[in-house]
């Protein structure tokens, strides 16, 4: 797009200033790993117990945000990659609220999550591995996808017919098949301080 007629308009109400009102760092908190890895039940958790704690959160999920915002998007890689996008989008806006987005999606190209990160600005982006293998993901099979994928009733299955490239320098990772559910809030919150 032509953006050549645009300018980008500096507001005096800014995210410091929302920031300062909360009480509270907008940050991102990106959760990436396979399909059934246990990302959304750590955020979900993560989020109860943050909003214990007093602090504003918004969780996004990949599964909710297709049924919405995203869902003229599929599953090819031009989908995932515009799936991204829109969403680092999505949490710079709520950090710019002064919001803490807690980001749960497969994110499976390691050039995204940059992208990301770059749309969400470094010191806001916390990058966080969810790194059950794909064994037990597979074997957990919650929402019974793998076992379509294996039947070829799934195209382009991250894990099974689609790549998943792990993050090689994480800020965290969990793997929720040996840590418990509590260990796992408990690194990401350890991070965050
Ligand atoms: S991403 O790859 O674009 O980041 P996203 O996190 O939004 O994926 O959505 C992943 C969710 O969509 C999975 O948890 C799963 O429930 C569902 N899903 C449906 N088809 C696929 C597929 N082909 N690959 C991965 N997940 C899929």
């Amino acid at each position: 797009m032509d953006n050549n007629n645009l300018t980008y308009h500096i507001t005096k109400t800014d995210r410091k200033k929302r920031e300062e009102m909360l009480g509270q760092k907008a940050v991102t908190l990106w959760f990436t790993g396979l399909s059934g890895s246990g990302k959304s039940t750590v955020a979900d958790a993560l989020e109860q117990k943050l909003c214990e704690m007093g602090k504003h959160t918004m969780l996004l999920d990949g599964d909710n945000i297709r049924f919405g915002l995203n869902s003229d998007l599929g599953f090819s890689e031009a989908d995932r990659v515009e799936n991204i996008r829109r969403i680092a989008h999505v949490c710079k806006l709520l950090n710019d609220a002064g919001v803490i987005v807690l980001a749960s999606f497969v994110s499976p190209y390691a050039a995204d999550r940059q992208k990301a990160k770059e749309i969400i600005g470094e010191t806001a982006f916390t990058e966080i591995y969810v790194s059950t293998p794909i064994e037990e993901c597979e074997r957990r099979d919650v929402k019974g996808l793998y076992k379509k994928a294996r039947a070829g009733e799934i195209a382009h299955f991250t894990g099974i017919s689609d790549p998943y490239e792990a993050p090689l320098s994480p800020d965290v990772a969990i793997d929720t098949s040996k840590l418990s559910l509590a260990e796992c809030v408990e690194r990401v919150l350890v991070s965050l301080k």
